[in-house]
């Protein structure tokens, strides 16, 4: 008897992700989900006749814009600056590490997009009060965006959530921490510092 605890006892977990970098993502991932959804009702004209209100939903998506950059660089100033300082240089390595290469690569693309979003978005907006900031090819560039940031969110929710071997890692970005034996299977090069 007692071989359940004696089991319990040998799963050890390590830390992954601080709380800067959960916040991050989270704002992110609700930023994104927002303009995502608000985005495609102003696009898909099956929607837009759906749901109406067409000045109401633009006008949430032009400041979820602006809001969801805005928190994004809070989160970054009060939070753990240095720490998100270390992952981005991680990040720019492509070399395994903590990270593997589809999620660095994810990661950087992730951060391209948000920018090309914003820049994009504002050219849109300025473009509506003023001809000179209009161009032919910013809804475009805005619309091939979504597209490509939509296959790649697909992709990651599949690995975040349905994929048995992979699905673990959403108790990293929840709570923070993962199993140490799950950690070196998937990342034989991190050396993870251990859960507090
Ligand atoms: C809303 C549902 C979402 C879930 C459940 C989710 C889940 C996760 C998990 C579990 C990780 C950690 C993977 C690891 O252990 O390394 C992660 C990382 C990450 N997530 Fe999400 N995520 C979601 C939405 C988003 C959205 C909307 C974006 C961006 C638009 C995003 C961008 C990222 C990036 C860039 C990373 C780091 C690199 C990577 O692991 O690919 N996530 N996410």
């Amino acid at each position: 008897m007692g071989w359940p605890l004696e089991r319990l006892r040998r799963v050890r977990f390590v830390r992954r992700f601080s709380r800067t970098e959960r916040t991050l993502h989270w704002v992110n991932a609700a930023g994104f989900l927002l303009l995502l959804a608000s985005g495609l009702i102003l696009y898909l004209p099956r929607l837009s006749v759906l749901v109406g209100r067409r000045p109401l939903i633009k006008d949430v998506h032009l400041w979820g814009g602006i809001g969801w950059i805005g928190a994004l660089a809070i989160v970054v100033l009060l939070g753990d600056r240095r720490g998100i300082l270390r992952t981005a240089r991680e990040l720019e390595v492509l070399e395994p590490s903590r990270f593997n290469v589809g999620q660095k690569v994810n990661a950087l693309l992730n951060a391209a997009f948000a920018l090309l979003f914003l820049v994009s978005g504002l050219l849109l907006w300025f473009g509506e009060r003023d001809t000179r900031f209009r161009f032919t090819s910013t809804v475009l560039l805005h619309d091939i965006l979504m597209y490509a940031a939509l296959t790649l969110l697909v992709g990651h929710l599949y690995l975040a959530v349905i994929h048995p071997a992979t699905r673990h890692s959403l108790r990293g970005m929840t709570r923070g921490t993962v199993r140490e034996d799950w950690a070196k299977r998937h990342y034989p090069r991190w050396a993870p510092p251990p859960a507090d």
